[in-house]
């Protein structure tokens, strides 16, 4: 355990080991965005659990730019209740580093409950093009956002760009917008660089910390990772460049992600149907790693558990989180390891590894089952290992077979 156990320096702040608890969402927040007794109570267990950066969940910068109906949000209102979350968390571990992810969510905003507006036109004609005006009005609900998690006591923020939420759209090369939001590469980044600009001079010249998460590859398209309007292939250029200029506007980490849940979940979330996958995800960090200088988080190593997973090598401990933890570390893949199924199963993963007490956790089964729960708009976590959630499940499914036997 040489590596995970190693702190590292993020920014001006130090991170306690190795391993992230990436942004999960909990779908539990009350009709406000406010955190509820079941979102400080999934906090102050993964505060317990240790990992070295523990992600808050998806938090929208407005109430209509929701993807969740009970998503969480970050706004004046909702400020006092982080804050008190935030020093929940703070008291149980002063040491993990307290990340606040913040998002609009664009064309996958619902519009039962919120406004969906789009960067560019979508397949569908009705859905809402922001004018240049409404898109700099958003950009200054980041830079609010990132001030209230500062003042709330978060230790930085992840300034959304990934899993086809608005920030993500921004980047496409799909993105074919006349102003300066769209076109060139510049002009499909200035959305970031404007924010980040103004986020930067908004929090100071101290240590709260600044990063991004973002989709290498979003496998439609005309997405982010490929090299055109209708090109659907891989091509690294352009995340290569974003990567440069995130670091270059003085952000503090990168988490890279790949895919959009809504459209191509499998390149998200590597699972049974496609355990390469985690491979995939293996070399999208250590290309972005190799082109910048700060630390870089790695996503999808919730499949590898303790080997028991459907990876060709014939030695199963060849195939677990805690080998490939060590050696992607030690080889410069990625600085830290992210887990997002992984922490739902288990928020006490990081002190079992780490303390060695392996035979104790409750290893993910990629069920598929909280995906079911975020999609059907009910409170989520793991339905294998908390009755709470098992019964949620049961109910939807429930539903689901009346649904269908009234057809
Ligand atoms: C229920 C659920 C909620 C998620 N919420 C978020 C989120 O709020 N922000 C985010 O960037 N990714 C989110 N993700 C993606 C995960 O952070 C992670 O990238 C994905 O599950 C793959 O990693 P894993 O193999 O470790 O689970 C979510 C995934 C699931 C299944």
């Amino acid at each position: 355990m040489e590596f995970l156990l190693s702190p590292l320096k993020i920014g001006k702040k130090v991170a306690p080991n190795r391993i992230v608890n990436q942004p999960m969402e909990g779908n539990d927040a009350d009709e406000v965005g406010n955190p509820t007794e079941l979102t400080c109570e999934r906090y102050r267990n993964l505060a317990e659990g240790g990992a070295g950066i523990i992600f808050l969940e998806a938090l929208t910068i407005t109430q209509e730019s929701r993807a969740r109906k009970n998503q969480l949000g970050i706004y004046e209102k909702t400020a006092p209740r982080l804050e008190k979350l935030i020093q929940e968390m703070k008291g149980i571990n002063p040491e993990s580093l307290i990340l606040l992810q913040i998002t609009h969510s664009g064309r996958l905003s619902v519009a039962d409950f919120s406004r969906v507006v789009t960067v560019y036109p979508s397949e569908d004609p009705h859905v809402h093009v922001l004018s240049t005006e409404e898109i700099e009005k958003i950009s200054d609900a980041f830079v609010k956002a990132a001030v209230i998690a500062q003042q709330v006591g978060a230790d930085g923020i992840d300034f959304k760009q990934c899993h086809g939420y608005l920030c993500a759209e921004m980047l496409r090369p799909a993105n074919t917008r006349k102003d300066r939001f769209g076109g060139s590469f510049e002009n499909r980044t200035h959305f970031f660089t404007e924010t980040a600009k103004k986020m930067i001079s908004a929090v100071g010249n101290n240590s709260f910390l600044l990063g991004v998460r973002f989709s290498v590859y979003e496998g439609i398209p005309g997405g982010f990772g490929t090299s055109g309007p209708q090109e659907v292939m891989e091509d690294l250029s352009e995340p290569l460049a974003f990567a440069r200029l995130v670091e270059k506007a003085g952000f503090d980490y990168l988490n890279v992600s790949a895919g959009i849940p809504a459209i191509t979940p499998e390149i998200v979330r590597p699972s049974k149907n496609y355990p390469e996958g985690v491979y995939r995800h293996f070399g999208w960090a250590r290309e972005i790693k190799k082109a910048v200088n700060i630390p870089v988080i790695g996503s999808g190593y919730s499949y590898l558990r303790d080997g028991d997973n459907d990876l060709k090598d014939l030695d199963p401990k060849r195939r677990s989180f805690t080998y490939w933890a060590e050696k992607n570390i030690g080889q410069g893949v990625c600085d830290f390891v992210g887990l997002g199924r992984q922490s739902l199963a288990d928020p006490l993963f990081a002190k079992k590894i780490l303390l060695g007490k392996t035979s104790e956790i409750n290893y993910c089964l990629t069920c598929g089952g909280c995906s079911i729960q975020l999609r059907s708009q009910v409170q989520t976590g793991c339905v294998v290992f908390s009755e709470f959630y098992k019964k949620i499940l049961k109910e939807i499914q429930k539903k689901q077979r009346n649904d269908i036997s009234r057809l």
